[in-house]
């Protein structure tokens, strides 16, 4: 047996017998050896087909959709990717949001469900229109908007259910589209990190009325900025397609002024388009990667006292995995709080994040909620009554326990699974010396 050999036969004995090598080393934090002394993946991937896609564009002088052809060509190939029957380009998952909430005739007065567990832009997609976020509280176990009370918050003025696929997998589609079919709500799918997440075996973004996607350079799938609105709804694309074009319909030529509806240029260009289709290639076998990574990682994690995986949803069949999110018990580790656990797992060469904060709570979104146009179009009292209603201890918790890995993390080898659960157990097993 050679050496390398016979170190990597232990290791693998060690992980697999739950004993990290080193596990009683030195924290690395402490001036101990780290556990990991290389970095994750970087990203983006690129390659000369990204370049060369780039460049075609440039010299082709056709940068907007327009007068090229790469946005078309853009949404035909995402809306086949998806199962959709139509796609809609936009220039970022913001601008997708905003877009679709017209769409569905959003109006200023109107309520939207959120989950306070999303990223900012979520909740800004619904101020844009003057319209009230209500924020229904999350469902620990995922981390996803908890389907269970969505129905407790409509009121007359409820307009759209906008669940997110928070982490790139699927929120409770089954019983969220049931609460809407029987309140005639629109479900509007917040996709914007679960590109090929899957519910019961179709992609997310094609079971509520739209659903909507972001390509900014985090995203598993990537332009710099991008986005896109995907919807099996003719007359909503329609609609989608002249707010994000001033004003102007498809059947209006671009020299030709006639405006069809109010609207603004939310247009995704032709740079964008033709790097989202090189960096389209390799999507389907990173994203495979990421959840067989993602699948050892938690078969090592849930095994760890304190660590507990989000789980899936029964009808989640396929995770993008833009994030892998854990929440951490503190009583685990001697009281030793996140954010020192944090540093400590930083110091071992495994970054982490402890992700979002209470939106609920976020003093612009109360400033918001009380400025003048509120005022004008909300009773008093709604107004009045919005912080109490908003309030969410569930998630409030949450934000407190979560730990998120990034997907490009996941981009790395089985052994930097394993990497991360060793220094997981070494600080936990030397998490008493960190505590004072
Ligand atoms: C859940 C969620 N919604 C919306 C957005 C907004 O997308 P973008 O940054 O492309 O505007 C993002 C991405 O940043 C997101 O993660």
């Amino acid at each position: 047996m050679t050496r390398r050999f016979f170190v990597n036969a232990a290791a693998a004995t060690a992980v697999a017998s739950g004993v990290a090598s080193g596990a009683n080393g030195k924290l690395a934090i402490q001036g101990g050896t780290p556990v990991r002394t290389t970095p994750f993946p970087s990203w983006p991937k690129t390659t000369a087909a990204d370049e060369q896609a780039v460049s075609a564009v440039l010299k082709s002088g056709r940068w907007y959709r327009g007068w090229g052809k790469q946005v078309d060509k853009f949404e035909e190939t995402y809306a086949r990717l998806l199962g959709a029957k139509y796609c809609l380009a936009t220039a970022n998952g913001t601008s997708a949001l905003i877009t679709s909430l017209h769409g569905l005739g959003l109006q200023p007065g109107d309520e939207v469900l959120v989950p306070p567990y999303t990223f900012v832009a979520t909740i800004n997609a619904v101020l844009v229109h003057h319209a009230l976020p209500v924020f229904v509280d999350t469902d620990p176990a995922t981390f996803q908007i908890d389907a269970r009370k969505v129905e407790a918050a409509i009121t007359e003025r409820t307009k759209v259910i906008l669940p997110v696929h928070i982490g790139g997998t699927a929120a409770d589609m089954d019983t969220l589209l049931a609460v809407g079919a029987r309140h005639k709500l629109a479900v509007l799918e917040d996709a914007c990190q679960a590109h090929l997440g899957e519910w019961r075996g179709r992609k997310v973004g094609t079971w509520g009325a739209a659903g909507c996607f972001s390509f900014q350079n985090s995203k598993n799938l990537n332009s710099g900025e991008g986005g896109a609105i995907t919807t099996n709804d003719e007359d909503l694309v329609e609609r989608c397609f002249a707010f994000h074009n001033n004003g102007r319909g498809r059947k209006v030529d671009s020299y030709h002024f006639a405006y069809t509806q109010n609207g603004a240029n939310l247009r995704m260009t032709e740079f964008q388009a033709a790097l989202l289709m090189t960096q389209m290639r390799p999507l389907q076998e990173q994203s495979k990667l990421r959840e067989e990574n993602a699948a050892h990682l938690t078969s090592l994690l849930k095994e760890i006292p304190g660590i507990e995986p989000a789980r899936w949803y029964d009808g989640c069949t396929r995770s993008a995995y833009h994030l892998y999110m854990f929440r951490y018990r503190s009583e685990h580790f001697h009281g030793l709080s996140r954010d020192r656990f944090l540093e400590a797992l930083k110091a071992e060469g495994i970054p982490g994040s402890g992700g979002y904060t209470p939106l609920n709570k976020e003093p612009f979104l109360k400033n918001a909620v009380q400025s003048r146009v509120y005022q004008a179009l909300y009773p008093k009292a709604t107004l009045d009554a919005w912080e109490e209603r908003n309030q969410c201890p569930v998630n409030d918790k949450l934000c407190g326990e979560a730990v998120w890995f990034t997907q490009t993390m996941l981009l790395d080898t089985r052994q930097g699974m394993e990497q991360i659960a060793e220094a997981i157990r070494k600080i936990q097993a030397s998490a008493h010396t960190l505590v004072s």
